[in-house]
């Protein structure tokens, strides 16, 4: 009788041994490497794997991390999974040095399903080159009272100081047009929620960020690229308690529902509930 009590104090561990070290195989089949960028959740580099929301998002091609959205491809510079942030950078886009028009840049504009996953951060700021009088930025906005402004510090006035404007000409637009618009209108991307080049008749853009409490001095020492926030919201919880559980979360082939994967079978909440099964067939035999 003893035995069999010493038995069933003990059965929950020896059955757990065996299902961790499994599990935890699994959790590094989803979890990736692209150069020195480790793509991990709620991100993946393969179907079935992460969150839904960012299906289908990151590829990676000869060690080069690429984001594809709507509005194009970008390079990923940085995963910041502590600040829930990723870096871009458009080899279209404007910087210090150099000013690039013709409307090739991507700008920034995403699938309306995956806007809730994702957005440029509140202090970057996307600095658009030579839009039109027509432009919709300029509509009912009579006057003086543009849009344009800074953000985070950062403006349009400072980003004339660099060097790139210096061969493009600053004022020109502005002189051309008498009191027309501005040549260059910085916003944030909360202000018009996707920048598209051809529909706001823009030449180029630029986009940089500050990582606050970092106090940058000029345009020259703004950090130039596309910072994104991203954020799974309530629906984390479920992936906190499949890892918990030893499982990695992914999603079904609806590309909708998530699963946790637990070893060779997959679950629709948790580890632990595959587990209690067995140990109660376990008890059951015994
Ligand atoms: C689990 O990982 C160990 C080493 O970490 C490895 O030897 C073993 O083959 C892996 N098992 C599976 C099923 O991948
Ligand atoms: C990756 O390597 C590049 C240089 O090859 C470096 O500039 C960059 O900071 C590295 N990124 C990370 C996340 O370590
Ligand atoms: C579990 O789900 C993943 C991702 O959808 C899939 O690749 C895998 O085949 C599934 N495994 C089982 C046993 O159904
Ligand atoms: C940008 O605007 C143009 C013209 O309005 C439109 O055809 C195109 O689909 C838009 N691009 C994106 C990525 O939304
Ligand atoms: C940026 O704008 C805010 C208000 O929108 C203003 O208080 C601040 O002085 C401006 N900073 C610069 C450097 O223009």
């Amino acid at each position: 009788m003893i035995n069999f009590l010493i038995l069933i104090i003990l059965s929950p561990i020896l059955l757990c041994v065996p299902l961790i070290s499994g599990d935890n195989n699994q959790s590094n089949s989803c979890r990736s490497y692209c150069g020195n960028i480790t793509i991990d959740y709620p991100f993946s580099l393969k179907n079935g794997c992460g969150h839904p929301g960012y299906r289908d998002l990151l590829f990676c091609m000869n060690d080069v991390l690429m984001y594809h959205i709507s509005s194009g491809s970008y390079r990923v510079l940085d995963i910041d999974y502590a600040y829930q942030a990723l870096t871009l950078h458009d080899p279209h886009m404007s910087t210090c040095d150099d000013i690039v028009l013709g409307g090739r840049g991507n700008g920034f504009a995403v699938e309306s399903w995956r806007a809730p996953y994702m957005t440029p951060a509140a202090d970057n700021v996307f600095m658009l080159i030579g839009c039109s009088a027509r432009s919709p930025l300029f509509q009912g906005f009579p006057g003086k009272h543009l849009p344009c402004r800074n953000v985070s510090g950062m403006s349009c006035e400072e980003y004339y100081g660099c060097p790139a404007w210096d061969m493009v000409g600053h004022k020109r637009m502005g002189s051309m047009f008498g009191s027309g618009p501005p040549e260059c209108c910085a916003l944030s991307f909360e202000a018009i929620k996707a920048i598209n080049l051809s529909k706001l008749e823009c030449e180029g853009y630029s986009s940089a960020y500050s990582l606050a409490p970092l106090r940058v001095e000029g345009p020259n020492e703004w950090f130039y690229g596309i910072r994104v926030k991203y954020s799974v919201h309530g629906n984390d919880e479920f992936c906190r308690a499949c890892e918990a559980t030893g499982g990695t979360c992914g999603y079904g082939s609806d590309g909708i529902r998530q699963i946790c994967m637990c070893g060779s079978t997959n679950s629709t909440s948790n580890c632990d509930s595959g587990f209690l099964m067995s140990l109660l067939a376990w008890m059951t035999i015994m």
